[in-house]
């Protein structure tokens, strides 16, 4: 409708010279009219050029006193011909004021309309009593508020006093003027958008208007393509390694026996960690099948009473504790089948990693799941030392974009020295634990089979913990299970650049 008016207005009239007046006679609003103007205007119809009114709106205040009477009047009649005094005076005024009024303004009232009435010359203030100096006024500011609400001119000073009084505001209007257009028609004609068997039949192709390729239009957003943020820094980890010269260990037995998860790391069988308060144990098939006896004889009897220079635990240590199936608690448990199986095949140093899924009994909360991803890096080799771990958990870590790192002393029953890894956190200004690290323990690698002068040197960390840090996150509910929002991954493209 609003398009016909400005396209039948147009056959007969040079222009339409301000769109605001054009949609006020036509009886449409203005914003139909401006949409379909631009409309037009695009397709090359019409010709429309911008128009910048300034116009002045009343602010909160000024509707008031446009409704109700400015203060100074409302003050002025309170004032009986024989005066009252000020707290009187107050009181009335208040008691007045319509229920509309903001609390801030009420307060304000009395003070805005004796200041105006005293101005005015209106009203006295004596030291007893406020009186009238004049019998009758007139509402000037409300008249003038009202004008300008009807959109009618109003002299420059008046506009300056209200203004000064911030009773008005100036507002930008925006409207067209409208001439035809290169391509002007009293009506739109219907562009065709295909080109079809029957255009081409009936020959209608000669005649029909072919819309335009718009070049510039976006296409829709992809919904594939898209990583999980665990996935992406699983990625970048792997990539390190690989670069650092890694191999990959299988990590593809969630189910492990407490043999590879605890006893071949020298780790005793009364450790709490092999408690079910910390470990979830299998009920079907709750025992392994199969370990390498002799193995096996070599680790009962470290525990028990040592060897190779070492006194052992001193207990009595139970083939039945060692069977029992579990949930693997560390990739630890792949790195000692993984030194074992070299240890057999003969011995050549190594660099292998894994990241996978690992299990623990925990109370779930905000930064603690009962599943989540470790990453695990170690090398073996002829003369390593804490300087090599030291110094390839630097390379590593630096390459993650964690440069400055501190080592603190720790405890674990299959490394000596054993060390956390801690590094400064720009953003949260603070030392975060990052990892956990040290040289396997000869009780470990000596019943395997290594031979005497090799040293491996490990370390390992979760997978959450760099991607909570790198993304922000920090509830790990919002990373992982069942609470992810997918659009977490659809937000995050498929690569990260930076750290
Ligand atoms: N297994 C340790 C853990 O779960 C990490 C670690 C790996 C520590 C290798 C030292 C050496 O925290």
């Amino acid at each position: 409708m609003a398009e016909e008016a400005v396209l039948g207005y147009l056959e007969n009239n040079e222009e339409i010279s301000d769109s605001g007046n054009f949609a006020e006679v036509k009886g449409i609003s203005h914003d139909e009219l401006v949409n379909v103007i631009k409309s037009l205007n695009g397709f090359r119809l019409v010709d429309a050029q911008d128009i910048k009114r300034e116009k002045w709106v009343l602010t909160n205040e000024g509707e008031l006193y446009a409704k109700y009477g400015s203060p100074e009047v409302q003050l002025f009649l309170a004032v009986p011909p024989e005066g009252i005094t000020r707290e009187e005076l107050q009181k009335i005024v208040a008691s007045r004021l319509p229920d509309d009024i903001e609390e801030k303004l009420k307060s304000s009232m009395f003070k805005i309309g004796s200041t105006q009435a005293i101005k005015n010359k209106w009203i006295e203030m004596g030291k007893l009593k406020v009186s009238r100096k004049v019998q009758h006024v007139e509402d000037r500011v409300k008249e003038l508020l009202v004008q300008i609400q009807a959109g009618e001119a109003v002299g420059s000073e008046d506009i300056d006093a209200l203004k000064r009084r911030k009773l008005i505001t100036p507002q930008t209007w925006k409207g067209y003027s409208v001439k035809k257009g290169p391509k002007y028609a009293p009506k739109r004609k219907k562009v065709a958008t295909d080109l079809t068997r029957e255009n081409l039949q009936r020959g209608e192709w000669k005649e029909l208007e072919f819309k335009e390729y718009n070049f510039l239009a976006k296409g829709q957003p992809t919904e594939g393509g898209c990583l999980h943020p665990l996935l992406k820094v699983r990625r970048q980890i792997k990539m390190i390694f690989l670069q650092m010269g890694f191999e990959e260990m299988p990590t593809n037995n969630f189910v492990e026996s407490s043999f590879w998860n605890f006893d071949a790391l020298f780790q005793p069988q009364q450790h709490p960690a092999r408690d079910s308060h910390d470990t979830f144990f299998l009920k079907e098939p709750a025992t392994t099948r199969r370990l390498p006896e002799d193995y096996v004889a070599r680790v009962k009897k470290i525990h028990e009473s040592g060897g190779y220079g070492s006194r052992g635990y001193g207990y009595d240590w139970k083939r039945e504790e060692s069977d029992k199936n579990l949930l693997r608690t560390h990739t630890t448990a792949v790195s000692s089948r993984m030194l074992y199986a070299l240890a057999q095949g003969g011995f050549a140093p190594k660099r292998y990693y894994s990241i996978d899924r690992v299990f623990r009994n925990e109370a779930v909360d905000r930064t603690h799941l009962a599943e989540f991803h470790q990453i695990e890096g170690l090398i073996c080799d002829r003369g390593l030392t804490l300087g090599h771990l030291i110094g390839v958990l630097e390379d590593f870590f630096s390459r993650l974009g964690m440069s400055e790192l501190k080592f603190k002393p720790a405890y674990n029953p299959y490394t000596e020295p054993s060390m956390e890894i801690f590094s400064y956190h720009e953003g949260l200004q603070k030392w975060v634990e990052v990892g956990n690290s040290g040289m396997f323990r000869p009780e470990m690698l000596l019943p395997m089979g290594l031979p005497q002068d090799v040293q491996v040197i490990a370390w390992g960390l979760s997978l959450e913990r760099p991607t909570m840090i790198l993304y922000g996150i920090d509830n790990i509910r919002d990373l992982f299970g069942h609470k992810v929002d997918l659009s977490l991954i659809k937000r995050n493209p498929i690569c990260r650049i930076g750290l």
